[in-house]
């Protein structure tokens, strides 16, 4: 039987160039779809997979992803009266019971391997998730549960891909894989004539604990950075790292294109004004 997982680990650093003026004063992983921010829709989905450690990897400026996970006595006091329990319940349970957060400086801004690297000392000898929150995934379940389930029948780590068009290659890792699945190759935004397929990764990964050993020795790559994806590569040579296409829709949300179409699908899926949007959109 495979070690549970019960870390995952977000890697929030980063400054979110792309949505300024939007981030300039507020992370992008607080940036709303709807009414939650794409770093509580990550969490949910670690937790649903069974994490409850959270690692995040954070910078300068992210503060407000602490006190998101924070309690907030004052504004529960001003929210229990009479008619808005249900606002309540969702500042109060944005964490189940039994989750614990852990917050890491990334002192510089070196890449993403360095980021999970950065949390090393809070994952320890387990294998772990590291979770991307611009890529928004709907799916049912969620796709790191979906990853769980893949790791319990074969072990090793497993990274989830999609395929993309050709030309989409060079903004992505890129894998290629045998007729197990097993990742035989990963190369880190390869122009479209180097690509080893059309599969790329998306932001989750569920990750064996030797990755940090590969992480502690991996130079820069593409783009100057500490990339996970050439320490995957090194890892991939010693034991099976498997390619896993998840079931459910992507959106970039770190692309504007992408979060307005996270918008719209999450807007539609939303309990409490999905009809209405839905009614608007037809009438428009
Ligand atoms: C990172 C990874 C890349 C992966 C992507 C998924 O790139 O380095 O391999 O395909 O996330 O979103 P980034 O988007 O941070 O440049």
């Amino acid at each position: 039987m495979p070690k549970p997982i019960r870390s995952a680990v977000f890697p929030v650093a980063g400054r979110g160039t792309r949505f300024l003026p939007a981030t300039k004063a507020c992370p992008k992983e607080m940036l709303p779809i709807v009414d939650k921010p794409l770093i509580q829709y990550a969490v949910e989905e670690a937790v649903a997979a069974g994490a409850t450690k959270l690692v995040f990897v954070t910078g300068s400026s992210k503060k407000a992803i602490e006190d998101h996970f924070d309690s907030d006595p004052e504004l529960e006091r001003a929210l229990d009266v009479p008619g808005k329990e249900a606002l309540l319940d969702s500042i109060r349970n944005v964490l189940p019971a039994g989750v614990s957060c852990i917050y890491i400086r990334q002192g510089e801004p070196l890449g993403l391997g360095h980021a999970v690297l950065c949390a090393r000392p809070a994952v320890g000898d387990e294998p772990f998730f590291v979770h991307l929150c611009d890529d928004l995934i709907q799916g049912d379940p969620g796709c790191l549960k979906q990853m769980a389930g893949e790791y319990e029948s074969h072990g090793g780590s497993v990274v989830a891909v999609e395929p993309v068009p050709a030309e989409k290659t060079s903004s992505s890792g890129v894998v290629a894989i045998d007729d197990s699945n097993v990742m035989t190759e990963i190369v880190e935004k390869p122009a479209p004539e180097d690509a080893p397929s059309n599969l790329a990764v998306v932001g989750r990964y569920l990750l064996a604990p030797e990755i940090f050993d590969k992480l502690e020795t991996t130079g820069r790559g593409a783009g100057g950075e500490i990339q996970l994806t050439d320490a995957i590569a090194d890892l991939l040579r010693e034991s099976p790292v498997y390619a896993y296409q998840f079931s459910g829709d992507r959106y970039d949300c770190g692309s504007k294109l992408g979060y307005l179409k996270a918008t719209v699908a999450y807007g539609l899926a939303h309990d409490e004004v999905g009809g209405q949007f839905a009614a608007h959109l037809k009438s428009n």
